[in-house]
């Protein structure tokens, strides 16, 4: 459970804290106050990156140098400083040199309602996801999909180079070959895990009974290194590496057909929500504790018969962390704390419990 948030130069945030309900906390608050950055810090504090971005460079207040987010988890003290140039981790007050520690304290799903984009936008949303959800179940997820982008990135830098530097290409190639192989084999038994929970839940949420289906399409053949070799004279004169894990997606359709374009948006939504839920629920099954859920701004887009739906199966026992623009529909919700995000002209941004009624 996530007792605490304190934030440091974190998007439009300069100072600010916040202490959270064991079950459910609201954050009621009008556009662009940082209902979404509030719930992207505990993102940040806990996984150590961005749900929005792929640099947390971004993310640092205009002006600042680096961000500080901090935070208890349980009995565990997280903080986190980042910065370009320099970025320090602790846990309990001792700085870690690696992550692997820091990374097993706390797990959870972020519901964000740019979801839809999960089925209508490009693979890269996908592997996005894939690699969220991955990083959090495999523990070695996150150092082979680093080492995987960095050979890939320096065997394109080479191939980009004119004149061409075939023996520097090569170099990387083995690398590239040996940790692209594990993450298509991680990628891949992550897929066939998530499918049956998301399509179970896909059934609780939707409407009908459409038939939701979704599998892992690798960006390469079965052999990698035959596929590169393959690809080589192609690849010479686009000056890019064409095949492997950078190129694979997850494949979601509807009634056998491409969700993307067949499934109306209220499905695609569904399938989207269904993606997240199976997410939690896989997490769940695995370490026999319901995830940190963080649902930013989502319920509002539902009609009520799917947001009484998604409300009840969420995975229960967990602790949810909730942001609105609107009160209208919250008396839906049963207990915990409730606040209202304003912002005041003498004291910036501040937060004010409000109570129900
Ligand atoms: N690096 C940054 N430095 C300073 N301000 C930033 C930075 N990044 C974003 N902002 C600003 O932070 C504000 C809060 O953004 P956020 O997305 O958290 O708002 P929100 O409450 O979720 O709004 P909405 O209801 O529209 O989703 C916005 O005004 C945005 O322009
Ligand atoms: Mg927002």
């Amino acid at each position: 459970m996530l007792r605490n948030l304190s934030i440091r130069d974190f998007r439009c945030f300069t100072r600010f804290e916040l202490e959270f309900d064991p079950e459910i906390t609201c954050i009621v608050g009008a556009n662009a106050l940082g209902k979404t950055s509030l719930l992207e810090a505990v993102v940040v504090l806990t996984r150590l990156q961005s749900p929005r971005t792929n640099s947390l460079a971004p993310v640092i207040r205009t002006g600042a140098k680096g961000l500080v987010v901090d935070g208890m988890v349980d009995d565990r003290h997280m903080q986190f400083y980042y910065s370009p140039k320099r970025r320090k981790l602790a846990l309990d007050s001792v700085e870690q040199k690696d992550a692997h520690d820091y990374l097993q304290v706390a797990r959870l799903v972020f519901f964000a309602n740019t979801d839809i984009d999960l089925v209508r936008g490009t693979g890269e949303e996908r592997r996005r996801f894939l690699d969220f959800l991955g990083s959090q179940f495999f523990r070695d997820y996150r150092s082979i999909l680093r080492s995987y982008d960095k050979a890939l990135r320096s065997r394109n830098a080479y191939l980009k180079m004119m004149p061409p530097r075939p023996r520097e290409v090569a170099a990387y190639t083995k690398p590239l070959i040996d940790f692209g192989k594990q993450l298509t084999e991680l990628r891949g038994s992550l897929v066939e895990r998530l499918e049956p929970k998301a399509i179970e839940a896909f059934k609780l949420i939707g409407e009908r009974d459409e038939e939701f289906g979704l599998e892992y399409h690798a960006g390469s053949t079965a052999d990698f290194g035959a596929a590169l070799a393959a690809s080589a004279e192609e690849e010479a004169r686009l000056r890019i590496t064409l095949v492997g894990p950078h190129r694979d997606d997850l494949l979601l359709q509807l009634s056998r057909q491409s969700a993307a374009i067949y499934a109306s948006e209220g499905q695609q939504r569904t399938i989207a929500i269904a993606l997240k839920v199976g997410h939690a629920r896989l997490l769940e099954s695995e370490f026999g504790q319901s995830p940190l859920l963080l649902l930013d701004d989502v319920f509002g887009e539902l009609d009520v018969g799917r947001r009484n739906r998604l409300f009840a199966n969420l995975p229960t026992g967990g602790q949810r962390i909730i942001t609105t623009t609107s009160l209208a529909w919250l008396n839906d919700v049963p207990t915990g704390k409730l606040y209202e995000i304003k912002d005041d002209s003498a004291r910036g941004r501040v937060l004010d419990a409000i109570s129900r009624g």
